[in-house]
């Protein structure tokens, strides 16, 4: 058996139980400051129930992982507002406890595992049983299973099919204990679903038929409904009830990177054309930004409203300007997105590549985890990132293409100098590589778990 598998760990992981903190039967909150807690019968439930579970093989590595067979499945309430002014109620009868109660704001059930995620609390800098890890594009052309599935189907059609979308976000998770999933997607996903010209082609990405290059392009941009995108609802609640309270990331690009697309009309080295607008035409530019925001806030929205429980921004390719330029051009803009999902109480994280220089003001934006890539170690992060933030990251991909034991050394170099952060969810500093052996995600997988495990209070 694998002693690395925290899944395969009783559900309680140090926390004090419910019943100390005077929670009433049928409930869990979720707040900034107060942890998720279970009453007697329910914590017993899921002990017999984890303990029970069943071993699977990984079909990947043959290592044998404990899972969570079934969740207790109680529903809970989440709120937003201080731990005292929380709310603690059945699901859909809402009791006020203080005045402050008001300011609560019930978002949408959650399970109690996903309250007790260790992704979940890294991300809102709580204590960790161990150093949560998932990987960008963790799905997709790694995975022998993806390109089986993918045979004959163009990409933004299996973005447009629940199934498929289901089938493919859980396909790393049967093989990598990760602590998250991510929806099976594509940042242009929105886009094509308000009329945009766009498709992409197999080994180059985005292209844009009729790229936007003056105000007459705007008026193609119009607001995205969730009746744009029935498949991406419909697949985050199947995903949801699959993933048994393991959490689910939604989803966007960010604004630089949506407009890099449209303008250039497809991938581009250094994104020209897209700064000469952003530098020549600040009106025409803040006018595509502001409505690219738009589509994205709807598009995260949709996602939240569904079940996911957290969100990332991808602005992957914002390296490309400086940080004056970030400040006065892109901030506004991303700052009105995470603004807009503020209410929604899941964590925001905020990915780009290249982004060092640009790391505080990406926190700055509100972002509750900057996400870094391979280029700055965590710990100078951190002195780039203002306190109040958790970081995620940074292994670069192509370390896992070289011997295990250059991986493993790397591997514990990034936790080493995350440990330095208030939270660290443990990533990639980029995407996985399509040449990735999935072998090699799966130890490393097990390796973080194992190597960042933190003992029980109580326990020598
Ligand atoms: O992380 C995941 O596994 C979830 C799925 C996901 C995809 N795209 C699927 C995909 C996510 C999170 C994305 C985000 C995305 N898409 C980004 C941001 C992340 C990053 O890499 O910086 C960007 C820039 C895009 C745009 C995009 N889509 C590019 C540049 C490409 C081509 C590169 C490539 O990997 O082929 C795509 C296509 C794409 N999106 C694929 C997948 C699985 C490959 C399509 C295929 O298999 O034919």
């Amino acid at each position: 058996m694998n002693k690395a598998s925290p899944h395969a760990e009783q559900p309680h992981s140090g926390h004090s139980p419910s019943w100390a903190s005077g929670q009433p039967a049928g409930s869990a909150c979720i707040c900034s400051n107060s942890r998720s807690s279970l009453h007697p019968v329910q914590y017993l439930v899921r002990w017999v129930i984890v303990a029970t579970s069943s071993v699977r093989r990984n079909p990947g590595t043959g290592v044998g992982r404990n899972r969570v067979a079934a969740d207790s499945g109680m529903a809970s309430q989440r709120f937003v507002g201080s731990a005292a002014a929380c709310l603690y109620a059945a699901p859909g009868r809402l009791r006020e406890t203080s005045p402050d109660a008001r300011r609560c704001e019930t978002i949408r059930d959650v399970t109690a595992r996903q309250a007790e995620s260790a992704f979940l609390q890294a991300c809102r800098r709580e204590p960790v049983p161990y150093t949560p890890v998932w990987y960008m594009r963790q799905a997709g052309r790694s995975l022998p299973e993806y390109r089986k599935v993918r045979q004959g189907v163009s990409m933004l059609d299996s973005c447009t099919r629940p199934e498929v979308i289901t089938e493919i976000t859980m396909q790393p998770l049967r093989r990598y204990d990760v602590d998250a999933a991510i929806l099976f997607s594509d940042i242009v996903v929105p886009l094509r679903a308000v009329g945009i010209d766009v498709d992409i082609e197999p080994g180059v990405g985005p292209v844009v038929d009729t790229p936007v290059r003056g105000p007459a392009d705007l008026g193609r941009l119009r607001a995205l409904e969730p009746g744009d995108v029935p498949y991406v609802t419909e697949a985050v609640q199947l995903l949801v009830a699959e993933l048994n309270g393991r959490p689910l990331i939604g989803f966007a690009g960010g604004p630089f990177t949506l407009a890099s697309y449209l303008v250039e009309g497809g991938p581009s080295k250094n994104h020209d054309r897209t700064k000469a607008l952003m530098y020549g035409d600040p009106e025409l530019w803040h006018a595509l930004l502001g409505r690219l925001a738009e589509i994205t806030i709807s598009f995260l929205h949709i996602q939240v409203t569904a079940g996911a429980s957290a969100v990332q921004l991808f602005d992957s390719w914002v390296g490309a300007v400086s940080p004056d330029d970030y400040r006065h051009a892109i901030l506004p803009h991303t700052s009105r997105i995470f603004a807009a999902l503020g209410s929604a109480g899941v964590p925001r994280i905020h990915f780009g590549v290249g982004t060092g220089e640009l790391l505080g003001l990406m926190g700055e934006a509100g972002a509750d985890v900057v996400g870094v890539d391979w280029r700055i170690p965590l710990d100078e992060a951190v002195r780039r990132v203002e306190p109040g933030k958790a970081l995620q990251g940074n292994l670069d991909p192509a370390v896992l293409l070289a011997p295990w034991e250059v991986i493993e050394q790397r591997a514990r170099e990034v936790l080493v100098r995350g440990r330095t952060a208030e939270g660290h969810v443990f990533n990639l500093g980029h995407g996985v590589l399509p040449e990735t052996d999935p072998g090699v995600l799966a130890r490393l997988t097990d390796l973080v778990h194992a190597e960042s495990i933190r003992p029980k209070p109580g326990r020598p």
